[in-house]
């Protein structure tokens, strides 16, 4: 039978000895919950349908959705966060989402409770349910939905205003938990929906709660960019809130592997609830501190259903944006994986292979262990490693180096370093899919990053994520991360850098 993975990974931060005994504090804990939802989707999303058949169609996933609500509440929750595109589906044309759409109020403008007020405004049904939802259940709840905005038609050649005068977004809602609507973020980064229009400001949305104090919202493709994501860290926000219809895509940027990398490499807690959908490759969410992780990824073949995943985490205070050099320190005495006379960084023979469409520099690593470099352009990536088993192996890895703009499906400026299992025998297979392992290693992996964003992660076989044991940031861009004795044969290491500043260029 199919294995599921839904697990507690290092108990670094102990709860009762950490944070002693009060509750619904800040410097205390809360328990939160994500929904990974296996959508029940409309059939021919090109065809308009009526408001009433759009309702008929979303109360299907609302009922999953209220009785995984009732579930989560059963189990302490504070918040519960259900994915982008959960209520209606995607693959709509900006004319066939008609139906589905409702105007959010704006909450800074209208204080207003759509379980306790519902006549107020029209045309509003699923946001009455779901802040009766909330409501009921006696918890926050964060919902995807499609907002429709009438603006004014353009006499301003300047405005914004699509043609026929409303924008529509890809929105998020909140609600607090006695079914006030709190906050409402449109997405700013869209991937490929035609049915939405991008915000004309940049929004930057947070809420409070009482819980656990301010979350900030980004939603799916957000992750990838400065705005907002990168704002709202560097406005203080440490705990975010992800809905996501997310496609995963090994070796790099499976979703609980970037979802564990986020929130590792920028010190926040990320509550991420994806789509399931095995068509489209969608599953994989989670809870993640840069403590803890308790996610869910679906492997091949298990049954196609939703999946509540519950963890109580500790409540992140504000930290502002610390001083260079702020990283993490240990100590850094180099690991001996080769004999002093062979110790010298060895530059074996590079070959370029295509990774996720970008051209990575790779080496191969076929000994046992070593120290290699390689280098793409002036990035250079650095690797001290010990295979195990020792011996032959039917396993063939390689060591790659990418520093550039990727510009398939979206335009984002990286630099990769990365040691990825490559799919067969041969060197140009590096970079390609893989999703099972059994060579261990221990290993250093390392690089001088000109960005501080660097998302470290370490993904072994079926999906399984591990802590890296030692991860350090030092003040002139340089990051390590060292990991010994994988639990997993090893898929993928990975030290991720967004170099924000040139995704212009
Ligand atoms: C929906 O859109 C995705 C992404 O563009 C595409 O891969 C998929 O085939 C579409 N699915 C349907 C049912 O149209
Ligand atoms: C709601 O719709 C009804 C019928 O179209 C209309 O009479 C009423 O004024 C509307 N209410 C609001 C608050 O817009
Ligand atoms: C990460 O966050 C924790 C908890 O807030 C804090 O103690 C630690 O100093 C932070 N680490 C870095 C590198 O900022
Ligand atoms: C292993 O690396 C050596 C060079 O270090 C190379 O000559 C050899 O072809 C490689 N083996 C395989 C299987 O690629």
């Amino acid at each position: 039978m199919s294995l599921q993975v839904t697990l507690m990974l290092m108990a670094v931060w102990t709860f009762t000895a950490a944070f002693g005994q009060t509750w619904h504090t800040l410097d205390s804990s809360y328990v939160a919950a994500v929904y990974e939802h296996h959508l029940i989707q409309n059939p021919n999303p090109l065809v308009p349908v009526s408001r009433h058949q759009a309702l008929q169609h979303m109360q299907k996933n609302l009922d999953v959705y209220e009785a995984q609500a009732a579930l989560a509440a059963q189990q302490g929750a504070d918040i519960v966060v259900f994915p982008e595109d959960g209520l209606q589906g995607f693959n709509f044309s900006r004319s066939s989402i008609s139906g589905y759409l409702e105007t959010v109020p704006d909450p800074r403008e209208e204080k207003w409770n759509p379980c306790t007020e519902p006549s107020r405004f029209n045309n509003t049904e699923v946001l009455q349910q779901l802040s009766c939802m909330a409501r009921r259940h006696n918890l926050y709840v964060v919902a995807n939905m499609a907002d429709l905005q009438p603006c004014p038609l353009r006499t301003d050649p300047a405005s914004s205003c699509p043609p026929d005068g409303r924008w529509q977004f890809n929105t998020d809602v909140v609600f607090r938990s006695d079914g006030l609507l709190v906050a409402r973020y449109h997405k700013h980064n869209l991937y490929f929906e035609g049915a939405f229009d991008a915000p004309p400001r940049l929004e930057v949305v947070t809420f409070d709660t009482p819980f656990a104090g301010t979350f900030g919202l980004i939603t799916c493709f957000d992750i990838l960019f400065f705005e907002p994501t990168i704002v709202l860290l560097e406005r203080g926000v440490r705990q975010l809130i992800f809905p996501t219809a997310w496609m995963n895509q090994l070796p790099l940027l499976d979703t609980t592997q970037f979802q564990r990398a986020f929130s590792l490499g920028a010190n926040v807690t990320l509550l991420a609830a994806n789509i399931r959908h095995d068509g489209l490759i969608m599953t994989g969410s989670g809870v993640y501190t840069p403590f803890t992780a308790a996610y869910h990824h679906a492997q091949r073949g298990d049954p196609e259903e939703g999946r509540l995943v519950v963890a109580r985490v500790p409540v992140l205070e504000p930290q502002w944006d610390e001083k260079e050099g702020g990283g993490v320190k240990g100590g850094a005495t180099d690991p001996q994986y080769c004999h002093q006379d062979s110790c010298a960084w060895s530059a074996p023979p590079t070959f370029t292979a295509s990774m996720m469409y970008d051209p990575f520099q790779f080496v191969l690593l076929n000994h046992t262990k070593g120290q290699v470099e390689v280098c793409h352009g002036s990035f250079c990536c650095r690797l001290q490693f010990q295979k195990f088993p020792e011996g032959v192996s039917k396993e063939l890895y390689a060591l790659g180096a990418f520093e550039g703009t990727h510009t398939v499906n979206g335009r984002y400026a990286l630099q990769v370093c990365a040691v990825v299992r490559c799919a067969g025998m041969e060197a140009a297979s590096c970079g390609q899919v893989v999703e099972e392992a059994d060579t261990k290693f221990d290993f250093t992996l390392e690089a001088q990053f000109g960005s501080k964003y660097v998302y470290p992660s370490v993904l072994v076989s079926a999906y399984v994520l591990e802590q890296p044991d030692h991860v350090e940031k030092t003040g002139d861009g340089r990051m390590t991360m060292k990991h010994a004795n994988t639990a997993g044969g090893l898929v993928t290491a990975c030290l991720y850098g967004r170099v924000y500043h040139l995704d212009k260029q």
